[in-house]
Parts: structure tokens; C-alpha cells; sequence
């Protein structure tokens, strides 16, 4: 069974909070998305692998420890996920960025696939899918089913925002992926929105509706 990672660090709620208000326009609900993206790689990074090196230092020899340089993939759902991408860069600048587009359609709720480019070494990589919602989960399983399906063996999924539905679909179609969220909220409304959620992450991000 994955494990669900809740990140509730108080600037995490308090940018959140700010995210969730609908009197926030895109410029600001853009920069605090990327912000809680950067907060929450921090805590998604914890176990990437260190190799021993010695340097010298003023005082003189140290063996000390730098990133082994295990190679990462960044992969955002289109559309929303491109919102967390440039906060998660700011960790881990060497990853590659692949791209899933996946729109929900309006009446099934099902995902459907527009696009699909990821780097070329999918095995070797550890993969980070990112996504603000997770909501009925189709979207997330289907992305993470299609880089299963191109050789990904190593896959973490981080959103800002879960329903209890979504996080039950990804533990249930891939136990083996591990969920990070910012807030796991009540229920999906007959709509399949996340209540209290909030609205619409792509709309809000880039202005549309
Ligand atoms: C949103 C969101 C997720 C998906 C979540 O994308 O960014 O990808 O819905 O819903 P689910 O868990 O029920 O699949 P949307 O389909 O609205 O596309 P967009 O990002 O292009 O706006
Ligand atoms: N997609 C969104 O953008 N928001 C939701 O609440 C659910 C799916």
C-alpha cells in the first residue's frame, strides 16, 4: 500500500489558504503555487541518494556528502501541473521535465490523453509526477499508468490538494506509488470538484475559463 504524505508545514497552509481564496487573481495564485511546489520538493527530495566525497575546506580535509546524481524526471499533467514545475526546478535543477496532456472530459470524468513526450532514459530514471488536484484520480493513474507503460520503475505523485476518492483510485491501481499531499479535503461534488478545494486549478492558473 502507498503511502500518503500530508505536508502541513504552517507556511504550506498559509500559502494554501491564499491559493484556495477565490479573491486571489493569476498572477498571485501562479508565484504562491510555485512557492508550495518548492516547500513541498523539499520534503519529496528526502530521500534522494548522497555518495561520500572528500573536499578541502579552510581548516582543512572533509569527508562529506553531495547528491549522487541519481537522475530525476519531472513530469506536470497538463495543464495545471506546469504551475509546480518551476518551484520543483529550483531544487533540482538537473531533472528532466516530460509532459503528459491529459484533459478530464466534462461528462464521464474520464481523462483523456493529448500528448505524451517524456526523456528518452524512462527506466533509469526516479520519476516526480506533479498535479495540483488529484480529484477522482483518473487523471493521475492514467499518467502514471503511461509511464509505467514506457518503463518507469521508480514513481513519487505530489499535488497540492487531494479528495479522499483520488487518493483511494491511486492507492488501489498503483500501491506502489507514493502520494504527497498538501491537504486532503473533504469530498468531490457531483461535479467531481474538490470541496472545498479551489475551483478550478488550470482555469486559475492561466486566466481561462
Ligand atoms: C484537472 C487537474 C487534474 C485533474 C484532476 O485537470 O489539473 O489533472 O483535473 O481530476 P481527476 O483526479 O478527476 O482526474 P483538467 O482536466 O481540468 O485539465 P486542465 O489542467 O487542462 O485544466
Ligand atoms: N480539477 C480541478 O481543477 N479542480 C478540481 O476541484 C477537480 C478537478
Amino acid at each position: 500500500m502507498s503511502k500518503v504524505h500530508v505536508m502541513d508545514h504552517p507556511l504550506i497552509q498559509h500559502k494554501l489558504t491564499l491559493i484556495r481564496d477565490k479573491n486571489t487573481g493569476s498572477k498571485e495564485f501562479r508565484e504562491l503555487v510555485e512557492e508550495v511546489a518548492l516547500l513541498m520538493g523539499y520534503e519529496v527530495t528526502r530521500d534522494i541518494q548522497l555518495k561520500e566525497v572528500e573536499i578541502d575546506t579552510p581548516m582543512g580535509k572533509a569527508k562529506t556528502k553531495v547528491i549522487s546524481g541519481k537522475k530525476v524526471g519531472l513530469v506536470p499533467i497538463l495543464r495545471a501541473g506546469l504551475g509546480m514545475v518551476d518551484g520543483m526546478l529550483k531544487l533540482i535543477p538537473a531533472a528532466k521535465v516530460g509532459h503528459i496532456g491529459l484533459y478530464r472530459d466534462p461528462e464521464t470524468l474520464e481523462p483523456v490523453e493529448y500528448y505524451c513526450k517524456l526523456p528518452s532514459d524512462v527506466e533509469e530514471r526516479d520519476f516526480i509526477i506533479i498535479d495540483p488536484m488529484l480529484a477522482t484520480g483518473g487523471s493521475a493513474s492514467a499518467a502514471i499508468t503511461f509511464l509505467k507503460q514506457r518503463g518507469a520503475k521508480s514513481i513519487k505523485f505530489v499535488c497540492l490538494i487531494a479528495a479522499p476518492e483520488g487518493v483511494s483510485r491511486l492507492q488501489e491501481d498503483h500501491p506502489d506509488v507514493d502520494i504527497f499531499v498538501a491537504a486532503l479535503d473533504e469530498k468531490l461534488n457531483e461535479d467531481g470538484y474538490i470541496v472545498p478545494g479551489l475551483g478550478d486549478a488550470g482555469d486559475r492558473l492561466f486566466g481561462t475559463k
